[in-house]
Order: C-alpha cells, then structure tokens, then sequence
C-alpha cells in the first residue's frame, strides 16, 4: 500500500486525478469505478480540467459507480436536472464536462423493480467490461467503502445493504442537496458494490480530506482487519492500493514518517 500525504485538499485532489489520468492514458479503454461524495468532486474538477486544457480523452472509457440509495433511481426519461439519482450528482460533477459516452457509465438502479436481481447483474456486468481497472473509494465516517457499513462481509459482492445511523447523519447534507428529498424520507438502504467487488478491481485508490476523517483513516490502514471497519480489508488487497490523503486527514497516522520516506525513495528510483 502506498500512501501519500499532501498539504490540503486541493494537492490531494490534484494527486488523485494524476493516478487516473496517467492510467487513461496508457489504457485508453480502461475501466474506471467511481464514487460520490464531497471528497472526490475536486479529483473530479482536475480531471475536467486536463479534458479540456490537456486532451485527456475519456472517448473508450467505461466507469462503474460504487453505490445508490435504495429508492432512488436512474430515470433516463427525465432530464437530468429532475433526476435525483447519483447518475446525476456524476453527470453534474463529472460526465457532462467530459467526453464520455452515454452508454458507457453506470450507476446502480435503486429504483430497480428487483435490486437482489439488479445487484447480480451489475456485478455481471463489471465483469462483462473486463473487470474494474481502478477503484476511486472515499471513506466513511463509520470506515464505510461504498456503502459497506459495519458487519458487512469483506468478501461480499455488490448487494443491498442496511445504512448506519451514523451514515444517514453524515450524508444527509450532500444527499439533500442532490435529491431535495427530506431528512425523514431518506432512504435506509442502499445497492453497494461489496468489499468482495471492491477487492477485485485491478487497484484502488482511496482519498480522504479533513480532520474529521483523522481517526477512522489511521483505524483503516494500520488497525486490525475487521468487518467493523470495512475499509480495513483494503490492507489484504493483492494488487495495487494507493491512498491519498491530506495533512489532517493523515494526522493519527503512526508510521507518517516510514510512508514519506517509501514516497520518496519509489520516485527516486522507480519513477518515469
Ligand atoms: C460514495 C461512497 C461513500 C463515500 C463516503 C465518504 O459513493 O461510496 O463510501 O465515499 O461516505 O463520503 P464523503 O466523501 O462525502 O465524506
């Protein structure tokens, strides 16, 4: 695992989209696992950015995202400025301002008239693409990846999963913001990639921003592996994982100086 530390969110951000975008390049058809929340829209921002001024060409790229609420649905009919879905908060943040084609992003249906059926098929269809390339994660306040609360299996597919109480309070800002729905109608469930999917994918790349994530961030990378920190399972990961975090997200780290000192001596020796 590698973990970088960067000043603030904007380093961070840049940081993260750099690993993105130096992959777009070499595979030019890969396929990309995205996230929603507040901490990817500024990797997201950088990557609008180097579309338009650098010509990062996002033409064969497939993505597939994490998660939806249970609920709240991709409905293609409407324009997009009244959908509430998560495909939306993507168009919006991402999509729109990329050259992406239209059939090659997915977001899970939570308005999906079987979401059990629904979650085999989208696990099917990850598969179908070639497999996820590389997996952007946030982290959750609960130590969430996707929406894979405490307890939930570290080798599960993508499934239906019940939300913390702790995940309704931290989302409820964001999710409001995207769907207008209230506080008491939020929904309780959400369709999640599993840790099992999450794994898979070629390499992850989690980024995480704030003071506030301090703690769960060091729990998750030098903690004891347990369901009831999910991300912990990034630690077993065979392939490739990078974490980018800012200064105070890193702040409880205990081995800061070691990961450094490992950041600087790949760049010294193994860098292009
Ligand atoms: C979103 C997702 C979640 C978020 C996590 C952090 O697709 O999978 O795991 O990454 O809840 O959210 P923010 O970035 O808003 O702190």
């Amino acid at each position: 695992m590698d973990i970088l530390i960067r000043e603030n969110y904007d380093q961070m951000s840049v940081a993260a989209a750099g690993i993105i975008a130096d992959l777009v390049r070499s595979k030019p058809n890969c396929v990309l696992g995205l996230a929603t929340g507040s901490t990817p829209v500024g990797t997201y921002q950088e990557l609008i950015r180097l579309h338009k001024e650098e010509k990062l060409d996002f033409a064969r790229v497939k993505t597939f995202n994490l998660d939806e609420y249970l609920g709240i649905g991709i409905d293609l009919s409407l324009p997009y400025e009244k959908d509430q879905s998560y495909a939306r908060f993507m168009w919006e943040e991402l999509f729109k301002h990329i050259n992406i084609k239209k059939v090659n992003f997915h977001v899970p249906d939570g308005l999906s008239s079987d979401p059990f059926k629904f979650c085999r098929e989208y696990e099917k269809a990850i598969e179908r693409a070639g497999g996820i390339d590389l997996q952007l994660l946030g982290i959750g306040g609960d130590g969430h990846l996707g929406f894979n609360e405490p307890g939930s299996s570290l080798y599960g597919p993508t499934h239906v999963e019940a939300l913390t109480q702790q995940t309704l309070d931290d989302n409820f800002e964001l999710f409001y913001q995207n769907s207008g729905i209230p506080r008491e109608k939020m929904p309780h469930f959400a369709i999640t990639m599993g840790i099992g999917t999450i794994l898979k994918a070629k390499q992850n790349l989690m980024i995480a921003s704030g003071k506030k994530k301090a703690g769960i961030v060091a729990s998750a990378l030098e903690g004891p592996i347990t369901s009831q920190i999910t991300s912990t399972a990034l630690q077993m990961h065979p392939g490739k994982v990078t974490v980018v975090l800012d200064r105070e997200a890193g702040a409880n780290l205990k081995k800061i100086d070691h990961y450094q000192h490992v950041e600087a001596l790949k760049a010294r020796y193994f860098s292009k």
